[in-house]
């Protein structure tokens, strides 16, 4: 199977020196290209800026900034592969403008004007087709009916859940505490694993489940 696996934050610059991103590492998302690797299949991980070295043995790597460029990467690459993970902490907003110099502070005010960035997920969706498509939920409060409103309302065939505020899970840390929650079936919620560990368990579930997919067809 051809897995495309996004990781990490996007930044999306004001200027030269400043932008605006997340606490996103890529840790869990490199951790999943990894296991699917490990698992035997071709992977090309897409990921904003990370300081984590590349697992070995990737079909492609493409690194990539922003979310515009995250999404135009994922449009490339999608056509080829069978599954994705969205595992990227995609910034939701970007500035309404960037400066190609640096700004002096009297010249971007108190208010920074922001535009929506597209939501990756939502703009692939028709061009989905078999595709397995799993996305990630990271959440402070009520995590596991946020999760389940974004698995209805991305379509998405899997989302991982996690409660970003519990010790052991979510972002910076190697261990995660994640929920798993498919359409019609129970959530499947694992222990505090190592990320390395959880992800070898995101992958055994989606290869399940896409196995239970053709046995149904
Ligand atoms: N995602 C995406 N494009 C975006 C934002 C998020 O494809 N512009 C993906 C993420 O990679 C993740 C899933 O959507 O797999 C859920 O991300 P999240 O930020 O939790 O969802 P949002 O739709 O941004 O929801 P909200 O900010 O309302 O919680």
């Amino acid at each position: 199977m051809h897995i495309l696996v996004t990781a990490g934050p996007t930044r999306e610059f004001i200027d030269p020196v400043r932008f605006l991103s997340n606490r996103s590492t890529g840790k869990m998302g490199y951790a999943i290209a990894e296991a699917a690797i490990r698992a035997g299949h071709s992977v090309t991980l897409i990921s904003g800026p990370s300081s984590l070295q590349p697992p070995k043995n990737l079909h492609a790597f493409c690194p990539v900034v922003s979310a515009l460029e995250m999404l135009e990467a994922v449009e490339n690459y999608l056509p080829s592969a069978d599954a994705l993970v969205m595992a990227a902490a995609v910034a939701d907003f970007r500035p309404a403008r960037r400066f190609d110099r640096k700004c002096h502070k009297n010249e971007l005010g108190s208010t920074l004007e922001l535009v929506p960035n597209p939501d990756i997920l939502a703009t692939i969706r028709p061009l989905k087709e078999n595709r397995f498509f799993v996305g990630f939920a990271a959440e402070t409060t009520d995590v596991q009916n946020s999760a389940a409103g974004k698995l209805h309302r991305k379509g998405l065939d899997l989302i991982v859940a996690n409660d970003v505020t519990q010790p052991g899970a979510g972002f910076e840390t190697d261990t995660n505490i994640v929920t798993l929650l498919a359409p019609n079936a129970d959530a499947e919620t694992l222990p505090l694993l190592s990320k390395a560990e959880t992800a070898q368990r995101i992958i055994a579930r989606m290869e399940a489940e896409m196995q239970k997919r053709r046995q149904n067809r």
